[in-house]
């Protein structure tokens, strides 16, 4: 499996592109971005942060996620927060907030109410949710990043 594989059905009318940000500035990168609603339930927390990914699928070029940037992918319907903190280390996240499971954004907020989020820990910094975002391990592999 692969980045291109990925299908986005449930996005919302918008391209097989994903947002990257770095100091609050947005740009388009290549992957996919879907802005699925919010599901109306109180936490939508999966005990497994993947959904199901299979260690090895790939998420994204990591030449398409400069150091110092963050990035919101979706890869087989499985929303990921992606930060670049430096050359070899990449930081992966849920992107389903833990208030209500919209998908957060690259900047690490949610855009139905605001909760915000540690791009470094995935921490609650602020607003509605009371919970973390989620680890999901990835490495680099062939020059991709990849499920652990
Ligand atoms: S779904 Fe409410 S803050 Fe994210």
């Amino acid at each position: 499996m692969n980045a291109s594989d990925s299908t986005s059905t449930a996005a919302v009318g918008l391209s097989r592109r994903s947002f990257i940000s770095n100091g609050g500035v947005t740009a388009v990168a290549v992957g996919t971005l879907a802005l699925a609603g919010c599901s109306g339930s109180a936490s939508t927390e999966s005990s497994d942060p993947t959904g199901g990914l299979t260690p090895g699928t790939v998420i994204l070029p990591l030449s398409e996620l400069a150091v110092g940037t963050t990035a919101a992918v979706t890869v087989e319907r499985v929303g990921i927060l992606l930060n670049r903190t430096a050359e070899n280390t990449v930081l992966a996240f849920s992107a389903v907030c833990t208030h209500q499971g919209c998908l957060v954004e690259a900047s690490f907020r949610c855009p139905c109410h605001g909760s915000r989020f540690d791009a470094a820990t995935g921490e609650r910094l602020a607003g509605p949710a009371r919970l973390p975002l989620p680890a999901i391990e990835v490495e680099l592999v062939d020059g991709d990043i990849v499920i652990a």
